[in-house]
C-alpha cells in the first residue's frame, strides 16, 4: 500500500497542472496583470483563510486533524498585513467574495464544523502548496510589482515560524502518512482522497472567476 502522501499527492497531480496553468495563474506569472488583480486575489485568500483557520481551534485537540494544526502555518494576520499595503487601511469594508470564493470557504467551514477529514483535505491543499509553489508565485510577485522582498504585499508567502520548508513539508507527509492509522477505514480515507480532488476544483473556480474579472484582450 503507497503511503497516503503520495496517494493523495498523485490522485490530484491533474488537477494541479489545471490549477497551475489556468489562465489568471499562468498570467499572473507571466507579469502580465497589473497590481489590482494581485491585490482581488489576496483578498479572495484572506476570506478562505479565515474559513480555514477559524475552524481550526475546534479541531485542534482531535486526533484527525489536531497534528496538522499548527501555529507557524497560520496566514490570517499576513494577509491583512498585505492587504493594508495593498489596498490601504480601511480595506476591509470594500472586501467582497467572488461567488466561487463564498462557494469554497463555505465548504472549508462546512468540513471544520462536521468532518475532520474533510478538513485534512483543506488543509493539505492550500498550506502544502503554500510553502511549494507559493514560493514562485512570492517571487513572481515581488519582481513584477516591486514588492520588498518577503516585505508587505508578499508576507502571506513567507513563512516566518519555518526555516526549513522542505524539512518541514517532510513531516506534513508524515503525518499524512499517519492517518493510515488514525483512519483506518479505506473508505474514509478516500472520501479525504475526494475531497482534496474537491478543493483543488473550488481553487480553480476562483481562478476561473478572477479570470473573467481581469482579461487581457477585452
Ligand atoms: C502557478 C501556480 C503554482 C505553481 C507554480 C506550483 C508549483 C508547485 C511545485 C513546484 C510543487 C512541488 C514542490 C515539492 O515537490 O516540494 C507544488 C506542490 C504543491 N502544490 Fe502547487 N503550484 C501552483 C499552484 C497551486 C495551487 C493553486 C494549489 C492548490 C490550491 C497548489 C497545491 C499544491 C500542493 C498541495 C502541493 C504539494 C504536493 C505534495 O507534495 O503532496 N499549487 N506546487
Amino acid at each position: 500500500m503507497d503511503p497516503f502522501s503520495t496517494v493523495i499527492r498523485t490522485a490530484s497531480h491533474e488537477q494541479h497542472t489545471e490549477a497551475e496553468t489556468s489562465t489568471f495563474m499562468s498570467d499572473l506569472l507571466g507579469g502580465r496583470l497589473g497590481v489590482d488583480a494581485y491585490a482581488r486575489y489576496t483578498e479572495q485568500l484572506w476570506f478562505v483563510y479565515r474559513a480555514l483557520e477559524e475552524g481550526a481551534a475546534a479541531l485542534k485537540d482531535g486526533p484527525v486533524a489536531g497534528p496538522f494544526i499548527q501555529p507557524e502555518l497560520l496566514r490570517v494576520a499576513e494577509l491583512e498585513r498585505d492587504l493594508s499595503h495593498l489596498r490601504g487601511a480601511g480595506w476591509q469594508a470594500s472586501a467582497t467574495p467572488l461567488p466561487a470564493t463564498a462557494a469554497y470557504a463555505a465548504r472549508v467551514a462546512e468540513c471544520a464544523q462536521e468532518w475532520p477529514g474533510g478538513y485534512v483535505a483543506h488543509h493539505y491543499t492550500r498550506y502544502l502548496g503554500d510553502l511549494s509553489g507559493g514560493q514562485i508565485i512570492r517571487g513572481k510577485a515581488e519582481q513584477t510589482w516591486g514588492f520588498a522582498r518577503k516585505g508587505d504585499g508578499v508576507r502571506f508567502y513567507v513563512f516566518e515560524g519555518i526555516s526549513n520548508p522542505a524539512a518541514f513539508k517532510r513531516g506534513y507527509r508524515e503525518l499524512l502518512d499517519g492517518l493510515g492509522e488514525v483512519v483506518p477505514d479505506e473508505l474514509e480515507r478516500q472520501r479525504i482522497v475526494d475531497e482534496c480532488k474537491r478543493a483543488f476544483a473550488l481553487n480553480t473556480g476562483v481562478f476561473r472567476e478572477l479570470g473573467e474579472e481581469f482579461p487581457l484582450s477585452a
